[in-house]
């Protein structure tokens, strides 16, 4: 059971509808009102006397939310009605306590009425006579008898969050007001008591009335810049020295008008940290968990082109996507290496983001090696490659007892532009040829020169797991001549083999 000893102290109850307006609505922008809500509000009642009759398990609920909010609580039960958490807050002098039954002289000179009684005739009453007395009352589990419910409340120190289904499904409010809990950031109370003291800073900072816009302006630009996760790092802050160095420097943004990223102001123990992340073949659910992790907490991310941008949206740092030198790639590979150097200099945690897997057909062995020789140690990621996922999408399983049980991946272009050795034709391998769009002809030759029949199946599969994925069947004859008539373009990943047309119908 949570204790009354918060400083923070509102009482959520509800009683109708919010609305915001700006100066530039105009009436087609004004809300439409629908009735049949609650006003939504966190009364203050803070002293007031409130009256439980009823000593039971429902009284003790509502006797915590009450003293949480430093109400003063007066309970009417014979002692035999009392549950043990009544008794305890009675031993410990929280609440005042009346043993006997209800007297209409009770409700006299107090601030509101709960009850919580089985007596179901016994409520109604006390319910009418708090009416006649216009005494707000909440009589448990009648609502039309209640001027106000009670939300569904977390409380994390100065954070109240209050769901209300305007009494019609308690237990939903609970469920909603978890989920809402839980997708804050950890610790959001202490976050919201370091923004508070910002706010007091910012105050003592331009103390002018007159320049309250540009405070409020201020730091509502630090909300939007930092987002909730971003404030949440405030929490890092956690000696008295480090704060006042954080503010201190946030004056300065302050003065100038300018709202820094979070990280230029927190202490920056941090140490520079490369990982090599692979992004799986395009559909943002195939990435792994700790990518999606990393990616979220990365400053930096620099990104090879192609990346779909449903990945490249969960990053929260700063990110670069490798630019498009034609026919220039090392170029393009220099200036992406240099980018993430320079991030690990600042001392930075760099993220590379990288197609498929990071060491499949993309340097990644050779960035490991550039990243090591500059003294830096890769930390990696493993991504699901082409490879293997397209294959899958156009429901190729690449070994079969009977049929395929070897797989030979190979690119279909070699380092500066050479002609990979392709193996001498074996009926149960698979082959997966990767970057093989822009030489199909060569390929096809060398299949021929390799023994391959020419009606031994083959499949492109251009986009695979992407929304423009597309499956072209054919046959090692005419997969060249297939590029052309469908237009075929990169990325695709080719597949040869028997194992085509074990879940796949085709006419090679
Ligand atoms: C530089 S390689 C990178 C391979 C990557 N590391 C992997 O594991 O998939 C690029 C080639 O991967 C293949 N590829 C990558 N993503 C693909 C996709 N979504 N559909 C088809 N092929 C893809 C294509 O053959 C493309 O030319």
């Amino acid at each position: 059971m949570p204790t009354s000893q918060f400083p923070y102290s509102s009482y959520f109850i509800t009683f109708q509808y919010t609305h915001n307006m700006s100066d530039t609505d105009t009436p087609a922008t004004y809300e439409t009102i629908q009735g049949g809500g609650s006003l939504v509000v966190a009364y203050q009642i803070a002293g007031k006397k409130v009256l439980i009759v009823g000593g039971g398990n429902v009284a003790g609920q509502r006797i915590v939310s009450l003293k949480i909010a430093d109400a003063q609580v007066i309970v009417v039960s014979p002692e035999a009605g009392l549950h043990p958490e009544v008794k305890f807050r009675i031993e410990n002098k929280e609440v005042e306590w009346r043993d006997r039954y209800f007297i209409d002289q009770d409700v006299d000179g107090v601030d509101m009425v709960l009850t919580a009684l089985d007596d179901h005739e016994e409520s109604l009453r006390i319910g009418h006579l708090c009416r006649d007395k216009r005494i707000p009352v909440n009589v448990a589990d009648v609502p039309p008898m209640c001027d106000f419910y009670f939300m569904s409340q977390h409380r994390d120190g100065p954070l109240q969050i209050a769901v209300s289904t305007n009494g019609k499904g308690p237990k939903l409010a609970n469920m909603v007001r978890v989920a809402a809990a839980n997708a804050l950031p950890d610790h959001m109370g202490d976050t919201i008591e370091k923004m508070g003291k910002l706010r007091a800073k910012v105050r003592e900072w331009e103390p002018e009335m007159k320049n309250s816009g540009k405070r409020m302006t201020w730091v509502t630009k630090v909300c939007d810049k930092w987002g909730l996760k971003g404030m949440a790092r405030l929490n890092d802050l956690k000696t008295q020295e480090q704060e006042d160095a954080a503010f201190n420097k946030l004056k300065e943004y302050f003065i100038m008008g300018g709202v820094p990223e979070i990280d230029a102001i927190l202490p920056s123990d941090k140490k520079p940290r490369i990982t090599l992340i692979g992004g799986g073949p395009g559909d943002p659910e195939l990435i792994t968990v700790k990518a999606k992790r990393l990616l979220e907490e990365a400053d930096l991310v620099i990104s090879d082109r192609l990346i779909p941008s449903q990945i490249l949206d969960l990053v929260q740092g700063e990110l670069r996507i490798a630019r498009k030198f034609t026919g220039k790639s090392d170029e393009a590979q220099e200036e992406l290496m240099q980018w993430c150097l320079d991030g690990l200099k600042k001392g930075l945690h760099v993220v590379r983001l990288k197609i498929g897997d990071p060491l499949l057909f993309g340097r990644g062995g050779e960035e490991i090696i550039w990243f090591r020789e500059r003294g830096f140690e890769p930390e990696l990621i493993a991504g699901i490659s082409s490879a293997f996922s397209a294959p899958m999408a156009a429901m190729i399983p690449v070994t079969f007892r009977g049929v395929s049980d070897q797989v030979i991946i190979t690119t279909g272009r070699g380092t500066k532009g050479s002609m990979p050795d392709l193996p001498v034709y074996g009926s149960t391998q698979t082959l997966v040829v990767l970057m093989a769009v822009g030489r199909a002809s060569e390929l096809r030759s060398m299949l021929f020169d390799r023994q391959y029949p020419q009606d031994v199946p083959i499949c492109w599969i251009e986009n695979a797991n992407c929304p423009e994925e597309r499956i072209i069947y054919g046959s090692v004859d005419s997969m060249a001549n297939l590029v052309e008539e469908k237009e075929i373009k990169a990325p695709a990943v080719l597949v040869v083999g028997h194992s085509i047309s074990v879940l796949n119908n085709i006419q090679a």
